[in-house]
């Protein structure tokens, strides 16, 4: 067995040899870097790339960020996925302004009392951007981690994290924490990875556990994930007589806070979908309305349940709509929508609305 130094040694190596060009590879700031960071959480390198190039084109450095709105953030945020990351990421930068002199912290006490920096993105940003020695954990990581030290518990038990968090702390590098961070999610996203991992390429073969003991295939252990509840949601397309829709803000603290949406909800039991329209506009925006034709319907997974969305053109026919359960309404037309950042599944429809031959929307709420 070799000492884990040179096992660390090793995997830098590698790394410096076999490192993707990836934009936040090629800058030292610490503000871009923690941008990276939180884009990266919870989603792949190949969709964040142009997400990031565009959010810092927008907000070159912490002070353009502070000085935006957060209706903006979220239009740059729009498809990204997991909002309350750009909400956090905006409010933290007011703090880093306000509080800390513009200055990205550079200690796990201070910046982990910005929103949205847990234990992984101060681990991430403290070791590639002050060269301070965190160990990050996530995914690749643990899927690494478990199969070098051919670790059997089940990794997604708090108990497996925090052995493999131990472990990597140990291993981590004296003099390159950022790198062998970094070396360690590159080396699972491109040689161990989850099917077929490519140990013959690999840098930690000689004493991978998994690997000389034949287990890769088993190794990680993963428990099942608990299967997702699946809900039918009715939405309105609600036209006026100016060809005008309308669109309803969510509140900040909602699940998908600060996005605009199609008015709607959850079908209940025993509802047909027709009905669950007109009781949440009427729940929603004191209004009673006619449904019309389907315009469209569509399927959205989000991290905990599954939606099909039923889309349907409305009309009003008693009340004015009032924010009762969101925060803000707006009549916009086609040409305005745009500017307003909408949740992935309202943007699909929005695309559709884009595509029609018909540019009159009413003609769609006439009997
Ligand atoms: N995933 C999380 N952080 C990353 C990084 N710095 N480079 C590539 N993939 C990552
Ligand atoms: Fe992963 Fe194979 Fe390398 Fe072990 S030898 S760390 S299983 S790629």
């Amino acid at each position: 067995m070799q000492g884990s130094g040179k096992a660390a040694q090793d995997l830098l190596d590698w790394y410096q040899k076999n490192k993707r060009d990836l934009p936040w590879r090629n800058t030292d700031s610490p503000y871009k870097i923690w941008v990276s960071e939180i884009m990266l959480q919870q989603t792949r390198v190949d969709t964040v790339i142009p997400y990031y190039h565009r959010f810092l084109e927008a907000f070159p450095t912490v002070h353009a960020l502070a000085e935006a709105n957060q209706q903006q953030v979220l239009k740059l945020w729009e498809g990204l996925g997991y909002y309350s990351r750009g909400r956090n990421l905006y409010q933290a930068a007011k703090m880093v302004v306000d509080e800390f002199d513009g200055k990205i912290p550079d200690d796990y006490k201070t910046i982990t009392k910005l929103k949205g920096i847990g234990p992984y993105t101060a681990a991430a940003v403290l070791s590639i951007a002050f060269e301070k020695k965190h160990a990050v954990v996530d995914g690749n990581v643990l899927r690494v981690m478990a199969r070098y030290f051919g670790i059997q518990n089940d990794i997604r038990s708090g108990k497996t994290k925090r052995q493999i968090q131990r472990l990597a702390d140990e291993m981590i590098s004296e003099n390159s924490p950022g790198d062998f961070n970094q070396a360690v999610m590159e080396l699972g996203a491109t040689v161990c990875t989850p099917t077929n991992p490519k140990c013959e390429d690999c840098p930690l073969s000689v004493d991978c556990v998994a690997y000389q003991t034949v287990q890769t295939d088993t190794i990680p252990y993963k428990s099942p994930a608990k299967k997702v509840p699946h809900h039918h949601i009715g939405v309105g397309l609600i036209v006026n007589q100016k060809n005008e829709l309308l669109i309803a803000l969510r509140p900040n603290d909602a699940m998908l806070g600060g996005l605009w949406e199609f008015p709607g909800g959850k079908q209940e039991k025993g509802e047909k979908i027709e009905e669950t329209v007109s009781r949440e506009l009427s729940e929603e925006l004191g209004v009673s309305v006619q449904v019309f034709d389907k315009f469209m319907q569509l399927k959205h997974a989000y991290s905990h349940f599954k939606i099909t969305m039923h889309a349907f053109w409305c009309s009003i026919v008693d009340g004015s709509p009032k924010p009762i359960s969101g925060k803000e309404i707006q009549w916009v037309t086609l040409n305005q929508i745009d500017r307003y950042p909408f949740p992935k599944a309202n943007k699909t429809l929005i695309e559709k609305l884009h595509e029609l031959e018909q540019s009159d929307l009413t003609t769609f709420t006439r009997s």
